[in-house]
């Protein structure tokens, strides 16, 4: 009898020594789950995973690997779950490189398109409430937020590189993709916390002038459940989910 319903699953976690990607990695691990983990340095990774025999870590620069390199890393894995993110410095936010999860989440995709899984890889894609999608699919964010937020694409390169991988999800992929399905889960202020309850909506709830609390131990948990809860992924595939931490009573 199989004691342990999610071994089969084998997950490739980028920016997995960032303060969400290490909080995912660990809940993974936690779940029963293998994980395939590019990273930058092991050093950084979440104290207490080093040598999880559930874990392969392969340090590299995700934008050092060639498109063959990252199929090989895509290559027996059932889904991709990227928490990366530009360095919160000045030097992260506006210096090179300038994108980094947009050119990522496409080669992830170019990686399932040429490997033909027989299952749709999942593709999980943390992002952000600044990410919004065409043709009023968002309508709680009017005019003014918009020119707002086009602003802060406008000056602020990070922002636009999260809303360019979002656009390449809605638009070059699609939902009728047999390779390839996807999930952006849109996050408002990040904070500290353990897992809790949390709300998730299709759409913003909250106005940029009044963000709502996201914490990073709530984000992982969904990214998790989104891989391996096959209900979960149903109702949120090809969408793009705003998590936000429930009122407390
Ligand atoms: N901060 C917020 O309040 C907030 C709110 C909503 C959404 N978001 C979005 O959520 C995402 C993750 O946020 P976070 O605060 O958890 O991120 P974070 O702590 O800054 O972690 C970013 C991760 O990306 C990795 N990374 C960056 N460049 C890389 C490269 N070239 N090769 C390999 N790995 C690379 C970093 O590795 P190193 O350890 O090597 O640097 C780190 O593991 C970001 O896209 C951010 O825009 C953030």
């Amino acid at each position: 009898m199989n004691t342990n319903p999610v071994q089969e699953h084998l997950v490739l976690l980028l920016g997995g020594t960032g303060r969400t990607g290490g909080r995912v990695l660990k809940q993974l691990l936690d779940r029963g789950v293998h994980v395939r983990a590019i990273v930058r340095s092991a050093n950084r990774l979440p104290e207490g995973v080093a040598g999880h025999p559930r874990l392969t870590v392969i340090e590299a620069d995700v934008l050092a690997l060639s498109s063959e390199e990252m199929l090989e890393q895509v290559r027996g894995c059932d889904a991709v779950i990227s928490c990366l993110g530009h360095t919160t410095d000045l030097k992260g936010i506006f210096g090179a490189p300038r994108e980094l999860v947009a050119p990522m989440v496409e080669r992830v995709c170019a990686a399932a398109v040429a490997l033909e899984p027989t299952e749709p890889l999942k593709v999980v894609l943390m992002s952000s409430v600044s990410v919004h999608r065409s043709h009023a699919l968002d309508p709680r964010r009017g005019s003014a937020e918009r020119a707002f937020v086009a602003l802060l694409r406008a000056l602020v390169p990070p922002a636009k590189d999260n809303q360019d991988a979002a656009d390449y999800l809605l638009e070059k992929v699609g939902s009728s993709s047999p390779f390839v399905q996807w999930a952006v889960v849109r996050c408002d202020t990040l904070v500290e916390g353990d897992v809790s309850k949390y709300a998730l909506h299709e759409s913003f709830v909250s106005s940029l002038a009044k963000p709502d609390d996201t914490s990073m131990a709530n984000v992982a948990h969904f990214m998790c459940d989104l891989v391996t809860e096959p209900q979960v992924w149903g109702t949120w595939k090809g969408l793009l989910p705003v998590i936000a931490n429930a009122a407390k009573a």
